[in-house]
């Protein structure tokens, strides 16, 4: 069945849980689609993952678009979210629309997710108001890593649980249709998902917000260049895939790689005059 931003809500109401993965190309967008999954997100992570960056900051509209596009290919059910990257949100509301729209014509995304609160809020009421359904994104927001200093759990003294609550609220008044909270305490993200009526995504953020979110490659143990407290391995792939490929060297240098099941044949009197 078709997942839209309606599921999303009708899930919170319910009080069942969403799921939700990142998927950043076309086969693995069709195994997480195929599994059931309620949700998939064309991060920005994508510039860890698949480009080898040490951050998300240096991604751009085009490698997302680019991802998005091989993501939507391979999904049926499943609703598609697009992060929109550093610095292609921020300038005007002219080129922020611009940008979100080309992440749903020429990318195939449902909608798009943009970190922060209430500095973005102009430019997620005029993405809400192009009729372009938008997610936000508010704790532990990986394009602001520098402003951090690095990868840190937030929303830990009264004032910082004020402003991430304040930050929901406005949010949902702007007609963000979800939110993903992401690395602070559980029992912060138990009261934002308490305050506001749109359903919360969590990523490191406990078990009280409405749906979970995982980077798929973390949690199918395939990325380990560094692995967060919250990352559950469902799977440690990366163990099997070396076992593979070691295997595959193996047999292709012994010659026991490809056998006659792999090999096309030719009819034997065809062949014989070129021997
Ligand atoms: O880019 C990403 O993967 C994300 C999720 C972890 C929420 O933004
Ligand atoms: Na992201």
């Amino acid at each position: 069945m078709k997942k839209t931003v309606a599921t999303f809500q009708e899930m919170k109401d319910k009080n069942e849980k969403i799921t939700m993965v990142t998927s950043y190309d076309y086969s693995m967008a069709k195994l997480v689609d195929g599994a059931g999954i309620d949700g998939i997100l064309v991060g920005d992570s994508l510039g860890m993952v698949t480009l080898g960056y040490e951050d998300t900051l240096s991604v751009t509209m085009d490698d997302m678009v680019h991802h998005t596009k091989a993501v939507s290919r391979g999904v049926k059910d499943a609703f598609i979210v697009a992060d929109m990257p550093f610095l292609s949100y921020h300038l005007n509301t002219e080129e922020t629309i611009k940008n979100a729209g080309r992440l749903i014509q020429e990318g195939h995304a449902h909608a798009v997710k943009l970190e922060g609160g209430m500095d973005i809020l102009d430019h997620v009421k005029a993405i809400v108001k192009a009729q372009i359904p938008v997610m936000g994104h508010i704790g532990l927001t990986p394009q602001s890593v520098n402003v951090f200093g690095g990868f840190k759990v937030q929303g830990k003294s009264k004032e910082k649980i004020q402003q991430l609550i304040d930050d929901a609220k406005v949010l949902e008044d702007a007609g963000v249709f979800a939110i993903v909270i992401e690395g602070i305490p559980g029992e912060v993200a138990r009261i934002i998902t308490e305050e506001v009526s749109i359903p919360t995504i969590g990523i490191g953020a406990g078990k009280y917000c409405d749906g979970q979110i995982l980077v798929v490659n973390d949690m199918l143990g395939m990325f380990s260049d560094f692995v967060p407290k919250f990352v559950k391995q469902y799977k440690n792939l990366k163990v099997d895939i070396h076992e593979a490929f070691e295997n595959y060297i193996t047999e292709v240098k012994a010659g026991t790689f490809p056998e006659e099941q792999h090999t096309f044949k030719i009819n034997k009197e065809i062949i014989d005059e070129f021997k």
